[in-house]
């Protein structure tokens, strides 16, 4: 709801529940105030702020920065009781911190240079703390610890650690003696040493800022983690269902986040996977009583679920109940199981079970059929315990299709549809994305190093969501760009979700959004600080290059890595079945036309398909042509001797392998 107001005899229209202080700054009015920052919640400890608000016939003085506007008001920010008040707070405030230089330049800007009494409490350090409270709404709102607070009254206030002993739970993040602005607290043991502290200060602090700012619109990762994701990618059609042959689902709500955050990720506190990560986006579900397996009827802490673990053992499965889910998450973990390689694996087997590839011979009995949550549990205890079929889906999709192959010796149209719709790559199962659409995440997936893992998928954000990589040519350069950054953050162990995750407010009006320029610098910045050794944002790309070249090496080491080990299952590129085209015939018709001036009056579904295949996989070769260009590869996908002379890599040994590549 939108309120007219008038500040200073100026007109505005500002939103409900916007502060005065906040009104002024838009209208270019400046009103001093000490301990008020944005990225906090208005403490009022200051009062300098203090303005008169007209509301009716009666005149009042507020202080602004945590006066909300909810009705018409007018407001004077300059009448004479308010300089009159502000004069004789900061005169008191010199009396009691003469040399703390904000107070003095505050006091100076009213002619307060001098004051007329000495403060009884006079505290002569140009560092002394003037009690304006931000460290203490810091460490709760930003680093979400507690650690630190107000204790005493009147002029025995001060900031203190429980018991005004050292707190071991402080995590030394060093928020607090950022946002000081007298340097009260400040560290004394810089931990890992790095060559310059205050520069990784101050990118730490604006990526903190950041987080608190923008994560709740952005992400909300600091309330939920990833697990936002679900209803956005079902949304999108992206959210993998039934084995990646639909990307949304009309049950999809019973897995979207509230639901796990009203029911079972019910702790509100932080949990980073390091001490200090303000984004702290892993979650737990407490209390959760198990239903099956070893640890049946006991209540567990379970670590999660994230994106992936909702999407895999919930929609890619056929599954809409949050419980399993949960369940999974938690045997999956102590079985050691990766929850993204069970889940698509066995939505593999649900799939070559309900179309007679494989029966019950194999399964043990088990109706291997999507949205058998029972079955599908009975499979992960089975993978635990190593029997039953559990053994064969443990094995991994690759495997399975061998296995099943030979068992029941398939035609070569059944082996074909096996490896249609057997979602992996280099032998890796896909992550929980549908990349039918985007070219660019068929690439993400297809032309990775490693196959087809999680850690390469946020190109789907950018492609579909975002839409920030709309050309062929965008394609290709993110698919250099953006693999050689994913490097980057794995050799200096470094988490991604920070530089794309959560934007920067401008980012949209940067020249390249999509690569987040004002988090690249961010990091260019953290290494050099870090190292002592200047470097820029090509380098920090050169540096990856050089490491994923030498890992192409090592796939040719192994008998991989050329043009056919890119290859990708078709149903990561379209619809592999009729059901698949028809569930989407409007889109695809659309594409038959418009794309490929494809004429499909009187042409049946089965040919409109075969026609999207045949022109879907030939841009994925022509995706492949110019990623391998852009790397500097041949045509085949080996590096050039000119690209490892380039990069400094041309040892005899290396050449030696490329050669034979
Ligand atoms: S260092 Fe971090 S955790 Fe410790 S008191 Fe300061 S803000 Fe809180
Ligand atoms: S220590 Fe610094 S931030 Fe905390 S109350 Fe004192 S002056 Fe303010
Ligand atoms: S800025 Fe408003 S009370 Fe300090």
């Amino acid at each position: 709801m939108m309120i007219n107001i008038i500040i200073d005899g100026k007109k505005i229209e500002v939103e409900k529940e916007t502060t005065i202080l906040n009104a002024a700054k838009m209208l270019d009015i400046t009103i001093p105030a000490v301990c008020n920052r944005e990225v906090v919640e208005a403490y009022g400890a200051c009062r300098l702020c203090v303005v008169d608000v007209k509301d009716g016939n009666k005149t009042k003085m507020v202080t602004s920065c945590n006066f909300p506007i909810r009705k018409k008001i007018e407001v004077f920010t300059q009448s004479e009781r308010v300089m009159k008040t502000r004069k004789m707070l900061l005169e008191l405030m010199l009396s009691r911190w003469p040399n703390v230089n904000l107070i003095k330049k505050f006091a100076a800007d009213y002619g307060v240079t001098k004051p007329r009494m000495v403060h009884p409490l006079v505290d002569y350090s140009e560092n002394a703390c003037i009690l304006c409270g931000l460290c203490v709404n810091a460490c709760s709102e930003m680093v979400w610890e507690d650690i630190i607070g107000f204790a005493g009254r009147g002029e025995n206030r001060r900031v203190v650690m429980p018991f005004e002993k050292h707190y071991d739970a402080c995590i030394g993040c060093s928020t607090c003696a950022n946002i000081c602005p007298t340097g009260a607290i400040y560290m004394t043991d810089i931990p890992n040493h790095p060559a310059d502290a205050t520069r990784i200060d101050k990118y730490g602090m604006k990526i903190t800022e950041q987080m608190t700012l923008l994560d709740d619109e952005q992400c909300d990762m600091r309330g939920i983690g990833t697990a936002h994701l679900t209803q956005i990618m079902n949304d999108y059609d992206l959210l993998p269902t039934t084995n990646y042959k639909y990307g949304s689902h009309k049950e999809a709500d019973k897995l979207h986040s509230d639901v796990f955050k009203k029911k079972y990720i019910t702790q509100g506190l932080p949990d980073g996977c390091w001490l200090g990560c303000t984004m702290s986006c892993a979650k737990a579900a407490e209390n959760f009583e198990l239903k099956t397996g070893p640890y049946k009827g006991q209540k567990v802490l379970v670590d999660g679920p994230e994106y992936e673990t909702v999407a895999g053992c919930g929609a890619n499965l056929g599954i809409f109940v949050p419980e399993f889910v949960i369940e999974a998450n938690f045997y999956c973990d102590t079985y050691g199981i990766d929850t993204i390689s069970y889940a698509t694996g066995l939505a593999f087997a649900m799939e070559c079970f309900e179309n007679g590839i494989i029966d019950k011979k194999i399964t043990g009995g088990l109706e291997v059929k999507f949205g058998n949550e029972n079955t599908a549990m009975e499979i992960l205890h089975q993978m635990g315990r190593g029997d039953g079929f559990g053994i064969i889906v443990g094995q991994g999709i690759r495997r399975m299709k061998k296995i099943f192959a030979e068992k029941y010796d398939l035609t070569d149209e059944q082996i074909q549809f096996m490896q249609d719709i057997g979602m992996e790559a280099k032998g890796l199962e896909y992550s929980e994305y549908v990349t039918k659409e985007s070219l660019a995440m068929q690439g993400g997936y297809g032309l990775a190093l490693k196959g087809a893992q999680h850690d390469e998928a946020w190109l789907i954000f950018m492609d579909m969501v975002n839409n920030q990589i709309p050309t062929f040519k965008d394609k290709a350069e993110a698919l250099h760009y953006f693999p050689m950054f994913r490097t980057w953050f794995g050799l200096m162990g470094l988490c991604k979700l920070p530089w794309n995750d959560v934007e920067p407010a401008d980012n949209a009006e940067t020249d390249e959004p999509a690569k987040v320029p004002g988090h690249v610098e961010g990091y260019v910045n953290f290494f050099s600080a870090m190292t002592g050794k200047e470097i820029d944002k090509q380098e920090l790309i050169r540096q990856s290059e050089r490491v994923y070249n030498f890992q192409r090496v090592f796939n040719f080491r192994l008998g991989y890595g050329t043009r056919e080990h890119d290859a990708i299952p078709y149903r990561s590129a379209g619809p592999v079945t009729i059901e698949e085209y028809e569930s989407r015939a409007e889109r695809y018709d659309k594409q038959l036309t418009e794309k490929w001036n494809y004429d499909i009056a009187g042409k049946t579904s089965k040919e409109k398909r075969d026609y999207l295949r045949e022109m879907r996989e030939k841009d994925y070769q022509h995706l492949c042509d110019a990623v391998y260009k852009r790397r500097g590869w041949d045509n085949n996908g080996v590096p050039t001797i000119e690209k490892m002379k380039e990069l400094r890599m041309d040892l005899p040994s290396v050449v030696e392998v490329l050669k034979k590549a």
